[in-house]
């Protein structure tokens, strides 16, 4: 069956990962991302998988361009799918100072803003063809906020009860929505985290295990299994014991930035 996949942040990391997950003859891939020598890469890459692509290099934080862009797109192709990962982060530095306004507005815009921009255009035009899913990129950061970066978490969390709040109200519409909370998946984004990563998985893996929960319509598709009840056990524990267990991973101090391999 002829399938049309969107997928944000899709020239890099996880966004990367999915769209040649995904990439197969029938399916039709729509591609955002910024930058356009990444995403002509991966492009290439999944139309050599046998997908049709159409990519549009636009940030997900230009509402405007977005809309009108997706707007025109779902007219002509509609989306049975649509993935909204793009996503930043940011740090307090090992130097001691906090998050710049400038890059928790950053954090802001793209991980929550960008996700309501991405997906708010499609809802009523899937409710109109009373089909659609909606999946939406949030972490296992989102049930507990780590004190080294506090705005990623922020966004998460919002990201996540708004997910929830949506797949409730659409539902009885026939339109599946979908929070994906992974772990540690080893990418650019991740490099950037100073503590230690367990149970860290590769792009690829965590493509899959998304697929695999999307496919089932699970509400919250969370992995790998230990970190997510790691990270359930710390949201319900006292506040200082949560903070402790945080430490011990490197989670509540900066330390210095990890060097990129
Ligand atoms: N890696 C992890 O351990 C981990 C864990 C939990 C959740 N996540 C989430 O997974 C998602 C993907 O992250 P990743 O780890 O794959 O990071 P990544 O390798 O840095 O990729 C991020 C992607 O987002 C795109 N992007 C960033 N800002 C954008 C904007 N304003 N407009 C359009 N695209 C934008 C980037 O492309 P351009 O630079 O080309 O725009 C890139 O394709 C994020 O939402 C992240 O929070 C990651």
């Amino acid at each position: 069956m002829a399938r049309t996949i969107l997928i944000t942040g899709a020239s890099n990391g996880l966004g990367a990962a999915l769209a040649e997950h995904y990439a197969a003859p029938e399916v039709h891939l729509a591609l955002i991302g910024r930058d356009s020598t990444r995403l002509a890469q991966i492009s290439a890459s999944c139309s050599n998988l046998g997908a049709k692509v159409t990519s549009a290099s636009l940030s997900v934080t230009d509402q405007k361009a977005l809309k009108q862009w997706l707007d025109e797109f779902d007219q002509q192709y509609p989306i049975d799918l649509a993935i909204a990962n793009a996503g930043v982060t940011s740090m307090l530095t090992a130097q001691g100072s906090g998050e710049e306004l400038t890059a928790i507005e950053q954090v802001l815009d793209t991980n929550l803003y960008g996700v309501v921009y991405t997906l708010h255009p499609l809802i009523e035009r899937m409710r109109s063809r009373k089909q659609g899913q909606l999946a939406m990129i949030s972490s296992l950061a989102a049930w507990r906020g780590m004190p080294i970066t506090p705005s990623y978490c922020a966004s998460k969390a919002a990201i996540k009860a708004w997910g929830e709040a949506l797949r409730g109200w659409l539902a009885p519409e026939g339109i599946k929505v979908n929070v994906v909370c992974p772990g540690f998946v080893k990418t650019e984004l991740s490099d950037q985290f100073p503590g230690t990563r367990p149970t860290m998985i590769s792009a690829k893996h965590a493509a899959t295990l998304i697929a695999k929960g999307l496919e089932r319509n699970q509400a919250v598709i969370a992995f790998p299994f230990p970190l997510t009840w790691g990270m359930w056990f710390v949201s319900v524990l006292p506040f200082p014991l949560a903070s402790y267990f945080l430490g011990l991973f490197g989670y509540n101090r900066p330390r210095s930035p990890r060097k990129p391999k």
